[in-house]
């Protein structure tokens, strides 16, 4: 089913996401689509904010009815699909170009109700402040790129869960790279079946079901 109808475009907002949550709340259905040029008080994951510039990004959210608890990482791989055969997936879902960030995912849900899948793609350029973490699909068509993003998110939510575990496996980012999560440190040891990441400690191998972990700096291949 295809997504992005109907649309809800803002010049200005503070998050679409919280418009989104609001709208769902409200009954709308699903496929609705929520975007803005610009977002004042854009919400990231833990808590962070995410910042929108003017007409330089995808800051999109959109309304789902029927998903499953795969949904983060299905649109981390829409978001994938999006960026190239050269973007990396940063379990669950950070999307990475050259090992800096292009994208960032909240998915925000009341479970069986109804989950907000808010997406910001970075698409024409990032401020150069950030440009030794962030970088961008250096395309110059927002709309097109959007798009291309929904159409993919539409195929990914939907496909079966063993393609969904394969394709990951194909981007992690984090396979054999040392990492670090507010519980210790480990390497990536994949993904197994449930889309659950596996780290390797020097006590046995654990998995990761949800939360964020952080890449270390010159880990290795
Ligand atoms: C992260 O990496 O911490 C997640 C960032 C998610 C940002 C997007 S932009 C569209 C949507 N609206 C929000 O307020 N947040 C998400």
């Amino acid at each position: 089913m295809s997504l992005g109808s109907p649309r809800l475009h803002l010049r200005s907002v503070g998050s679409t996401n919280a418009r989104a949550r609001e709208l769902a709340e409200g009954g709308a259905p699903h496929g609705t689509l929520v975007t803005a040029s610009e977002q004042t008080a854009g919400r990231g994951r833990q808590g962070r904010t995410w910042v929108t510039p003017p007409g330089t990004a995808i800051a999109a959210s959109v309304i789902l009815r029927e998903f499953d608890d795969l949904l983060p990482l299905r649109a981390g791989l829409a978001v994938a699909d999006l960026a190239g055969g050269a973007a990396r997936v940063k379990w669950p879902n950070d999307v990475l170009l050259d090992g800096r960030k292009v994208a960032g995912i909240l998915v925000e849900a009341r479970a069986p109700d109804w989950a907000v899948v808010g997406i910001g793609v970075n698409v024409t350029g990032v401020p150069p402040e950030v440009a030794d973490i962030a970088t961008s699909l250096e395309r110059d068509d927002v709309e097109g790129a959007l798009t291309e993003l929904l159409a993919a998110l539409a195929r990914r939510v939907t496909q079966p869960a063993t393609e969904i575990v394969a394709a990951l496996r194909e981007r992690d980012a984090l396979l054999g790279r040392r990492v670090r999560w507010n519980g210790g440190e480990g390497v990536g040891g994949g993904i197994d079946a449930s889309g659950a990441l596996l780290v390797e400690t020097g006590s046995g191998t654990i998995s990761l079901s949800s939360g964020e972990v952080h890449l270390l700096a010159n880990s290795g291949t």
